[in-house]
């Protein structure tokens, strides 16, 4: 029997930055389970994420995290015909606690092991709830280590457009919040604190880069950001928080947006997903939703649970590595700085 004709259920792991993650997923795109152990509240007291106390928790959770994932979907390791784990790019203490377990479980259970790329299993999280979204489609990935827009060309063939030359989108939103005073993690807090403020209030720039058009730069608007606060103590001026949260969330949209138009414009592909934690943005959501509207493309975005880190993206991925052929030897390692291409 071919494997397209049986059911594929993988068990997928995930832990490359502070979230443990753990999912049962069948056939790619049925989620039986999604368990997400955040450790956000430990490293909110650092105001940012310590990789030393990321790695060391995966550890206390892991298990705990994947015998939920089982129990949840009313299955057992028995039932499993694979186990996936994130082996890159992220913190590789972190990455190592999940490839670790994964091949244990792989090499007990005699199960074939799968080593996915995260920033795949960020695009991946699109098909979970669009079962018939198929590639080709452009995906703009944007998390807190990546931004990313690339042409989905095939299932694992990516050609990337464009990249961030400095700074993440998402990381811009984590330095500005801790700047501003409304701690970590910074994306939903400034999301939330936008809400109240006037996005016209400060006008922060919009880079526009030499060389390749869709390359991305967000340092300068993070040290704009941070001169206009210096400049207001300096002449102590009130700072509006919601304010400059708006203004802030505004131009990194902005400039996402501008963009996305721009590869719809000029790629003939009818259809565009958002990916990543700064996905779950709804004034981002809402700009690229708009720019694919006006040009009548289809617009994909997963539910905010599937835009930041989970397992069940990562057992997406695995399932069609799985169809492929495409299994990781014993040797399997974290890779902190995987690539795309
Ligand atoms: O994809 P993700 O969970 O982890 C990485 O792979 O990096 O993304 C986390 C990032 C953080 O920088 C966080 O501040 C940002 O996504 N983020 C948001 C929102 N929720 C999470 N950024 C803007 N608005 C949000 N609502
Ligand atoms: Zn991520």
């Amino acid at each position: 029997m071919s494997v397209r004709q049986k059911e594929v259920t993988i068990l997928a792991i995930e832990s490359s930055c502070d979230e443990t993650a753990a999912a049962v997923v069948v056939n790619g795109r049925d989620v039986r389970s999604n368990i997400i152990s955040s450790q956000i509240d430990i490293h909110t007291l650092y105001g940012g994420v310590v990789p030393e106390i990321a790695s060391r928790k995966h550890i206390e959770r892991m298990n705990q995290v994947i015998m939920q994932a089982l129990n949840a979907a009313g299955m057992s390791l028995d039932q499993m015909d694979a186990v996936a784990v994130t082996y890159g790019p992220g913190l590789v203490g972190a990455l190592l606690t999940g490839v670790a377990e994964a091949k244990a479980i792989a090499y007990a259970k005699k199960l074939p092991l799968i080593g996915v790329n995260h920033i795949e299993g960020h695009i991946s999280a699109n098909y979970i709830e669009n079962p018939s979204l198929e590639p080709p489609f452009l995906c703009l990935v944007v998390s807190g280590g990546h931004t990313h827009l690339v042409n989905v060309k095939d299932y694992g063939e990516y050609e990337i457009l464009g990249r961030t030359r400095d700074d993440a989108a998402g990381e811009s939103f984590d330095k500005i919040a801790r700047a501003i005073g409304l701690g970590y993690p910074g994306g939903p807090k400034i999301e939330k604190a936008a809400l109240k403020g006037n996005a016209d209030a400060i006008c922060f720039p919009r880079a526009k880069l030499s060389g390749n058009e869709y390359d991305f730069s967000f340092s300068g608007l993070k040290s704009a950001v941070l001169n206009y606060l210096n400049g207001c103590q300096m002449k102590n001026i009130p700072v509006v928080k919601e304010d400059v949260a708006a203004s802030f969330q505004k131009a990194v949209v902005d400039v996402l947006a501008r963009h996305a138009a721009r590869a719809l414009d000029e790629y003939a592909i009818p259809k565009f997903a958002i990916a990543g934690g700064v996905a779950s943005n709804a004034a981002f959501r809402e700009a690229v939703e708009e720019a694919c509207r006006e040009r009548g493309v289809l617009f994909y975005r997963p539910s905010p649970v599937f835009c930041t880190d989970n397992a069940a993206m990562i057992g997406a991925v695995a399932y069609y590595e799985y169809l492929a052929g495409r299994f990781a030897g014993w040797d399997l390692n974290a890779v902190p700085n995987l690539a795309l291409t």
